[in-house]
């Protein structure tokens, strides 16, 4: 081998070795995702999701769910046509292995309060583990966008959450508004 192969070929080892979220993924794809939840996974868009560090296999299912048009989000329509198995495993793996941000520090002690009570005495923690990180097909709820924690209760709550998860309605049934409310800013503030 020339040096010049060389160099060539060393630098695409140290490159794919040391970026493993391109392995698959387009940098125009990643570049399209980023525009909506954030070029590190924290969203900054009301109503649209943070997927930094949320499980890798809740990701995927998502992915694959969206993808054959079962769960419907109309934002990301057509987005996801033709992505590969393979694609959507690097997608979950990148995002999964990003860092959530902070959570914003204007927490309001009686919702907050409110919040923590509601979602400890309606056992939300046996799926979502104790500290809500989440694990396999459950979601990390701590620290999501409050907003999109609102949104996605009341979509199970009344039963518009097409292609999601039924034990999520069988959670929420009932449930008032306020009390989502109260979970969700208590679950958007915390950091585990
Ligand atoms: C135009 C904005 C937009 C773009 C671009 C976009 N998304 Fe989304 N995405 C959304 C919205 C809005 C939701 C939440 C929909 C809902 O649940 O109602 C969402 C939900 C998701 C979810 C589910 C998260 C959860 O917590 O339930 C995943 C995973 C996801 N997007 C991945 C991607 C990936 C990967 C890309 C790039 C291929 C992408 N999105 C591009 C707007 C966007
Ligand atoms: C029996 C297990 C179980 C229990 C108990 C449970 N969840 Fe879930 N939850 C899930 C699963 C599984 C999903 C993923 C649904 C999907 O994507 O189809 C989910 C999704 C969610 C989401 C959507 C998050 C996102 O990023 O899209 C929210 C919000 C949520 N749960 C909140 C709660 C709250 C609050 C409680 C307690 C009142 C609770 N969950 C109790 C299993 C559970």
């Amino acid at each position: 081998m020339s040096l010049v192969a060389k160099v060539v070929f060393w630098f695409g080892v140290v490159f794919l070795t040391t970026s493993p979220s391109w392995g698959q993924v387009s940098p125009q794809r990643l570049a399209l995702c980023a525009a909506c939840h954030g070029a590190d996974g924290n969203s900054q868009i009301k109503g649209i999701p943070s997927l930094a560090a949320q499980p890798k296999l809740f990701l995927e299912n998502s992915l694959i769910l969206m993808r054959e048009g079962m769960r419907e989000v109309p934002a990301m329509k057509g987005m996801l046509d033709g992505v590969t198995d393979a694609e959507v495993i690097e997608l979950a793996k990148f995002y999964s292995a990003l860092t959530l941000a902070t959570p914003p520090a204007d927490k309001q002690a009686d919702l907050f309060n409110k919040g923590e009570q509601l979602a400890s005495g309606m056992r939300c923690g046996i799926c979502h583990l104790p500290n809500y990180v989440g694990r396999e097909q459950m979601p990390r709820l701590a620290g999501q966008r409050e907003d999109y924690l609102l949104h996605s209760l009341l979509q199970f709550k009344n039963n518009q959450a097409v292609g999601r998860d039924s034990n999520m309605a069988a959670s929420v049934y009932g449930v008032a508004d306020a009390d989502l409310q109260a979970l969700s800013h208590y679950l958007s503030r915390i950091t585990p």
